[in-house]
């Protein structure tokens, strides 16, 4: 991908950081420092991002009634003027994923360790949900990574960019696409109609999630020697809302448990298909 695509995406970023309407003050809860996304929210959310990733994660029945399940279809699902459910978070702060300059935040020790001193510098009580939210962000952050994948945590653009190029190649551009946001009126799950799909690339991707945190932190992981696509799907939604989504399939699933989520709810078997998902807007792909 060129240039133009870099561009592109950054100014998605951009759209994303001015759109009015959206920068609607943080809970009270969260003291004054306004950023933290409550982890009941956020729980939810999670159930979304990592459950198309998580291959071994076991997930309960209950999932499979769980609207905010509805995110997974395969390539033939997304053809245009195709109708199907889909659900996607509504993201009531977005500045609480966009990176802070690097200088604002590298002294800050990511770090588990760090813990008491973190929470008394963002003044969260010990026992306060931002706390516990911040206890399970380090604990991801310092997870040993899966065999076959290559991961870490990350607070500043550069540095995901540096370890992006570390994958892709030192002289690799690096591209970030990700969804646009639903409106506060748009029903978190409702029928979307594709109107457009239009493949970004084939190959090496990073996926990453967003962490609960007082400012961005992101968790990414990439798959060494599996095979994703990224897609662009332009939906419009049953309330007249439309929503620009990355989709991300993993194209060999032969090696996935029979049990993932995405297969039974999209009823198929490993290896059967490709597994896709919707990306929530505040989680993002890194892209060559
Ligand atoms: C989507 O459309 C189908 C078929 O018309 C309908 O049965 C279903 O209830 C709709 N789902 C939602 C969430 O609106």
């Amino acid at each position: 991908m060129g240039k133009e695509f870099v561009c592109c995406s950054f100014l998605l970023l951009l759209c994303v950081s001015i759109a009015p309407g959206n920068v609607a003050p943080s809970h009270t809860e969260d003291d004054g420092v306004g950023v933290l996304r409550l982890p009941e929210q956020k729980q939810e959310g999670r159930s979304t991002s990592h459950m198309g990733m998580g291959m071994g994660m076991g997930m309960e029945e209950d999932d499979l009634l769980n609207p905010g399940a509805k995110v997974f279809a395969t390539i033939k699902d997304i053809q245009v003027g195709k109708t199907m459910p889909i659900y996607f978070p509504y993201v009531d702060d977005p500045t609480s994923f966009q990176f802070l300059p690097k200088h604002k935040t590298h002294h800050i020790p990511l770090s588990s360790e760090q813990l008491p001193q973190l929470l008394r510098f963002f003044s969260f009580p010990p026992d306060s949900h931002q706390a516990l939210a911040m206890e399970q962000t380090l604990k991801i952050c310092e997870m040993e990574a899966p065999k076959g994948e290559v991961q870490g945590c990350f607070t500043s653009l550069e540095s995901l960019v540096d370890f992006a190029q570390g994958i892709f190649g030192p002289d690799s551009q690096v591209g970030i696409v990700r969804s646009s946001m639903i409106s506060k009126s748009t029903p978190l799950l409702q029928n979307y109609t594709v109107a457009e799909s239009k493949e970004i690339t084939t190959g090496k991707l990073i996926a990453c999630h967003n962490e609960p945190y007082p400012y961005a932190v992101y968790y990414c992981h990439f798959q060494l020697g599996s095979v994703n696509k990224v897609l662009m799907v332009s939906l419009r939604g049953d309330n007249g809302d439309q929503v620009d989504a990355a989709f991300l399939c993993h194209m060999d699933t032969s090696t996935w448990s029979a049990g993932h989520i995405g297969f039974r709810l999209l009823r198929l078997k490993p290896g059967d298909s490709e597994i896709c998902h919707f990306f929530p807007a505040y989680d993002m792909v890194v892209v060559p």
